[in-house]
């Protein structure tokens, strides 16, 4: 079965073909860095333009590099939330007008299961049941993933995601939009014990984050210390990377008992940090668990994770009416 997904959820416009939930036969991602970087962050009005500017295009193009023909396409899935608005409705009144086109099924996917199941599109996927770390710029939450299509929420952050700390201490640092990945390269420079920032563990037993704290104390760093040099922002970096990796890596291994759960999946544009990704593989493996975490252009935002997520719904034969709408927030985010 080949499924064609699109994904418009915030600020990247993609489409993707995959066979049978595992195979990817294209992948094209539109990204809008340029377009928001000035201001800081996402401007919802701005990107939701963008992606009507740019959803013909993609699709087109994600379906000329599959080599597939229209009349292969089995169905069409799309992101119908969480996320903006306005940019959900633009790729979601594609897909609809597609599908319908081409006269075959259109499938509804969350996007947060999409990341879950971008786990599956790699050469060594988990078997059920695994917990999963869900790390992006809106969401940090484990869940206890059962099926491709079942999963129960062990617990998400109280106030701020890992990957907004990271965009805000970015900016309170001077360097820019988006701020996860200026931060996981100057952090490779500095020096990750140089500064003791609190670690937010709230209750040990639970899976609930905060990371607001850690936010606003690297802020009152910057303003109690004065003149922050260009020298002491790698370190700045390094410990404030540190204390959000401590808790997350810690949230996890601890869920993973919890469940006697022996595999581990870590998903979202978060999954991307390279000091993540080398503590998680080295702690969790140490004490015998196996930590999936896809290549880095399936953790940030991409369709074909939303195509194999279709393609469940498809086996399970549960496609979307036409008359569905998009949702900002999930009951479960
Ligand atoms: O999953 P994603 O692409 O979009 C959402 O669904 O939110 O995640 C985007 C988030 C941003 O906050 C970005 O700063 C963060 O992922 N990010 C990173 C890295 N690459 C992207 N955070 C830390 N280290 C990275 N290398
Ligand atoms: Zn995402």
């Amino acid at each position: 079965m080949i499924i064609l997904g699109i994904e418009t959820s915030c600020d990247d416009t993609a489409a993707s073909l995959v066979s049978e939930g595992t195979e990817i036969l294209s992948s094209v991602v539109s990204s809008q860095i340029e377009v928001h970087h000035p201001y800081g962050g996402i401007v919802p009005e701005l990107a939701s333009r963008k992606h009507i500017e740019a959803i013909d295009y993609v699709v087109n193009d994600a379906i000329k590099k599959s080599g597939i023909s229209l009349n292969r396409i089995d169905a069409v899935a799309v992101t119908q939330g969480p996320g903006l608005v306005g940019s959900l409705l633009v790729g979601f009144c594609f897909a609809k007008g597609f599908a319908y086109a081409l006269d075959r099924p259109c499938v509804c996917v969350n996007h947060l299961e999409g990341h879950i199941n971008s786990v599956f599109l790699t050469s060594d996927p988990p078997p059920f049941p695994f917990v999963a770390l869900l790390v992006s710029g809106g969401h940090t939450s484990i869940y206890h993933v059962k099926s491709y299509t079942e999963s129960d929420l062990m617990g998400q952050t109280r106030d701020d995601a890992a990957g907004e700390a990271f965009d805000k201490v970015s900016k309170m640092l001077g360097l820019g939009y988006p701020g996860g990945i200026v931060i996981d390269r100057l952090a490779k420079k500095g020096n990750s014990q140089s500064i003791r920032f609190p670690r937010s563990y709230l209750d040990k037993s639970k899976f609930d984050f905060s990371f607001s704290g850690i936010k606003t104390s690297v802020n009152r760093y910057i303003q109690t210390h004065g003149d922050i040099s260009k020298e002491q922002i790698p370190d700045i970096a390094a410990s404030f990377q540190e204390a959000v990796i401590d808790v997350l890596t810690y949230k996890i291994i601890t869920a993973a008992n919890k469940k006697k759960c022996r595999h581990i999946a870590v998903v979202g544009g978060v999954a991307a940090n390279s000091r993540l990704r080398a503590r998680l593989l080295k702690d969790a493996s140490a004490e015998g668990f196996h930590v999936h975490i896809p290549p880095m252009d399936l953790c940030g935002d991409n369709a074909a994770m939303i195509a194999a997520t279709g393609y469940h719904y498809m086996v399970k034969g549960i496609t979307s009416d036409i008359n569905q709408d998009v949702y900002s927030r999930s009951k479960n985010s």
